[in-house]
Parts: structure tokens; C-alpha cells; sequence
């Protein structure tokens, strides 16, 4: 009888024990998600009022103000006023500007509501569109989103060699499930060092989220994130028609925690960079050229695909006319002070659902060309020049490359063997 007593009782501790321990484990690894969302950066025009409680809970270290943004005739030179949707609301925020207005306001809570009814009126053949397009157009004034993991701290570095200047930083376009990808990265071109001559290179890689019925990477991604101390996650689902809204983000987020960044790679994380070969040609910079960098593979003149089963497709009465030059979005540069330019100028801008285009035409609202430069190869070289070290010796960037063979090259280009 005792004996029985004794092992309930044991079995009861057992339990409990274990529950607590699952408790407290769960708690750990899902901290992030109890935590309140941290919001970065608010920018609300003039015309929002707001409880001075609520004013507190943002942080706004960058507002927009709206006599600092002015857009470049050129813009109205290359985007035509006509029917289409997209084109009528640029020319509409275009005139509330004129008025010291903006037109948009950076919104996450309130930005979908009654959005169908409004583009149902707006665009005659929106239930044509595909079932994503549609849902980028709801979402389109959606210009924020709280921010699930973050590196507050990515910028200053406590090092003893007084360097906290960041010349370079890589901003990389990654997803959840890319974990090879980024690791890949880590340990060759996008790997935080000062190289030679004092120049601070240090990386983040930029994640929304996957939907709820997929699989739960977050106690891994936030494992990832404190153990690397590189990774962004935004509340937000990844998505290829999203990619203007982390780019977005990104600037947001650069503006709070590394405003003095010299220059700002942007890209993807299936691509190979040169990293010191970048590093001196952004050197080897003229002071006047440094300060409005815009650089990559450029494409100047590109019109929608008109083509539904493409990648890229834009209705027409979305939008008509032809892209502004952007640089291509597998990898380009731009000046650390464009940032704040570029941030302020998307409020002005609707967002585009090709995230290199926007910042292409974000870019000429400023009055910025994008600067085409051989060495960036976001369409690869040469079938047979694939397996030359030399070739990709001169190269800064080039897409499409497994982790594995993202090491191979590194390796290759490095090796004191290598004669070319
Ligand atoms: C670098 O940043 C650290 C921590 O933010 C600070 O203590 C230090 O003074 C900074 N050094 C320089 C040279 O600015
Ligand atoms: C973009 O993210 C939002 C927020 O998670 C989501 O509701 C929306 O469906 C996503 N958009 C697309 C086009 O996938």
C-alpha cells in the first residue's frame, strides 16, 4: 500500500515536474511572440490626431516631414497620366503634395478595411486580376508591420577598436525555410569583419513570416537569431508581391539603428558576391558620386509583362507606361545618405508590387539614375565561363547560386593557388 502511495506520488512530481519544465521551455522559445511588438519607426502626417498615450508608444526618430520631399519632374516624364489605377493614384498623391499633403502614411492596423469595395469601383476588371494581385492591392496601403525579431544593437559594437563606422552593410533578402542559404553567406561574402583599411562590413538578412498552417520554424529562427545576431523578421507574410513592403521595412528599420551606414547592399541570398572586389570599387568613389550611389545591374528602359502566367505580370489597368531605370533587385548598392531621401519620397510614391521597380521609381522621384556597372551579373555569365575562377575574380555580384557552390567560389577566388 505504501509502496503504491509512494510511486503515485512520484509519478504526480514527475508530471508536474514536466509540465513545468514544458512551461517554462515554451516560454523561452516563444518569448518573442508574448513580447508587445516592438513598432519601429511611425510617420504620420499632419492631418492624424492622436492620444498623447499613444503618441508615446511610437518611436519616431525619422519623421517625414513634408517640406523635405519634393519629387523630380522627371518622374512625371516617364510615368504618363491615364486611367490606370496605379498611374491615377501617383498623380493624385503627386497633387497632395502639391498641397503639403502626403499621401501616404505608414499603417498596419486600419489599411485593409472596406479596401474591395473601393477597388471594385476603381479598377472594372479587378476580379480578373489573379487571386495575389488582388490581395497586393488590398494590402497596398499596408506600409508597416511590427517587427517580430530584431537587432537593436546591429550598428554599435561595444569592440574595443573604437570602429563603429559601418561601411558597408548587406541587406539580404532571405525567407524563413533558407536557412542553408543564409549560413552559405555567412561563412563567405556576407561574413561581418573589418577588412582591410578599417572598413566595417556587417550583414542582416531580411524575413517575413509563412503562414500559420505551415510549419513552425520560430523557436529555430529566434535560436538563429540570438546566436548569430543577423536576422530581421517582420510580421508579415513572405511573399514575392510583398517584397516592396520589407524593402520598405528595411529602410525603416536602417534609419533607427544604422543611420551613419556608408553604403547599403540590398539582394538576394542565392547570389554570389566579390565582397572585396565591391569593397574597392566603392573605395576607388569620387566624394560626389558616393554621395547619390545607385548602382547595379541597371535595366533602362523595361515595360510590364503583359503576360498573366509571368512572375512579374502587371495588368494593364494597373499600370500603363513605361519603368523608370532601376537596378536590378538580385543585388544592387546605394549611398547610406539616399536612405532617409528614399524613405521620405515613398511616402509620396504608391507602393509597386516589384520591389526593384519601386525603388527604381522611388529613386527618379529624387532626381537619382541608377549607375549600370559591368561587374554586377544579376543574369550570369556565360554558360562556359560558370566553373572560371578568373572570370569571377573581376565580378562583384552574380546570380543564382547554390550554398554550395557560394563556398566553392569564395574558396576558389581566395586561393593563393588561383593565377589568372
Ligand atoms: C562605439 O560604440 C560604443 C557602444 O555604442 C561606444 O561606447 C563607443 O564610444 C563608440 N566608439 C566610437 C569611436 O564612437
Ligand atoms: C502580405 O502580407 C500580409 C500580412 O501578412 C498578408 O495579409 C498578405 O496576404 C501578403 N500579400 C501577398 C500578396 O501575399
Amino acid at each position: 500500500m505504501r509502496c503504491i502511495q509512494t510511486f503515485s506520488a512520484v509519478v504526480l512530481l514527475l508530471t508536474l515536474f514536466m509540465i513545468l519544465f514544458s512551461t517554462l521551455y515554451l516560454e523561452t522559445t516563444y518569448s518573442h511572440k508574448d513580447e508587445p511588438k516592438p513598432l519601429s519607426v511611425q510617420v504620420h502626417d499632419s492631418d492624424v490626431t492622436m492620444q498623447s498615450s499613444e503618441k508615446k508608444r511610437f518611436v519616431q526618430p525619422h519623421p517625414v516631414d513634408v517640406l523635405n520631399v519634393s519629387v523630380f519632374e522627371g518622374l512625371r516624364q516617364t510615368i504618363p497620366q491615364n486611367g490606370a489605377y496605379w498611374n491615377r493614384l501617383l498623380y493624385s498623391a503627386l497633387r497632395n503634395l502639391e498641397q503639403g499633403k502626403l499621401a501616404f502614411r505608414d499603417d498596419w492596423s486600419h489599411c485593409r478595411g472596406m479596401n474591395r469595395e473601393l477597388l471594385l469601383t476603381n479598377v472594372n476588371d479587378f476580379t480578373s486580376y489573379p487571386v495575389l494581385f488582388q490581395d497586393f492591392l488590398q494590402g497596398m496601403n499596408c506600409r508597416t508591420s511590427p517587427l517580430l525579431i530584431n537587432q537593436p544593437n546591429k550598428c554599435s559594437s561595444s569592440e574595443e577598436d573604437g570602429n563603429n563606422q559601418t561601411f558597408l552593410l548587406f541587406a539580404i533578402k532571405s525567407t524563413p525555410g533558407n536557412f542553408e542559404q543564409r549560413q552559405a553567406v555567412r561563412e563567405t561574402w556576407g561574413k561581418e569583419r573589418v577588412y582591410q583599411g578599417g572598413l566595417r562590413v556587417r550583414t542582416v538578412f531580411l524575413l517575413g513570416t509563412y503562414p500559420l498552417d505551415a510549419i513552425d520554424l520560430s523557436p529555430m529562427l529566434s535560436f538563429e537569431a540570438k546566436y548569430f545576431g543577423d536576422v530581421l523578421q517582420w510580421d508579415f507574410q513572405e511573399s514575392f508581391l510583398n517584397l516592396t513592403l520589407k524593402g520598405n521595412m528595411f529602410l525603416q528599420w536602417t534609419l533607427k539603428v544604422c543611420p551613419s551606414v556608408s553604403f547599403v547592399f540590398n539582394g538576394d541570398d542565392d547570389v554570389f558576391v566579390n565582397t572585396p572586389a565591391l569593397l574597392s570599387y566603392l573605395q576607388s568613389l569620387q566624394a560626389s558620386q558616393a554621395s547619390h550611389l545607385y548602382v547595379g545591374h541597371t535595366i533602362s528602359t523595361a515595360y510590364p509583362h503583359r503576360d498573366t502566367d509571368n512572375k512579374y505580370y502587371i495588368p494593364l489597368s494597373f499600370f500603363d507606361g513605361p519603368y523608370p531605370a532601376y537596378a536590378g533587385g538580385g543585388g544592387f548598392i546605394i549611398s547610406g545618405v539616399l536612405l532617409q531621401p528614399l524613405y521620405s519620397v515613398s511616402h509620396v510614391i504608391p507602393f509597386f508590387p516589384i520591389d526593384d521597380v519601386y525603388t527604381g521609381m522611388c529613386a527618379k522621384a529624387l532626381g537619382v539614375s541608377p549607375e549600370a556597372h559591368a561587374s554586377f551579373r544579376t543574369f550570369d555569365v556565360r554558360e562556359q565561363d560558370r566553373g572560371n575562377l578568373c572570370v569571377h575574380k573581376d565580378i562583384i555580384l552574380i546570380h543564382q547560386r547554390s550554398p554550395v557552390q557560394i563556398k566553392k567560389l569564395w574558396k576558389g577566388i581566395h586561393s593563393p593557388l588561383l593565377t589568372c
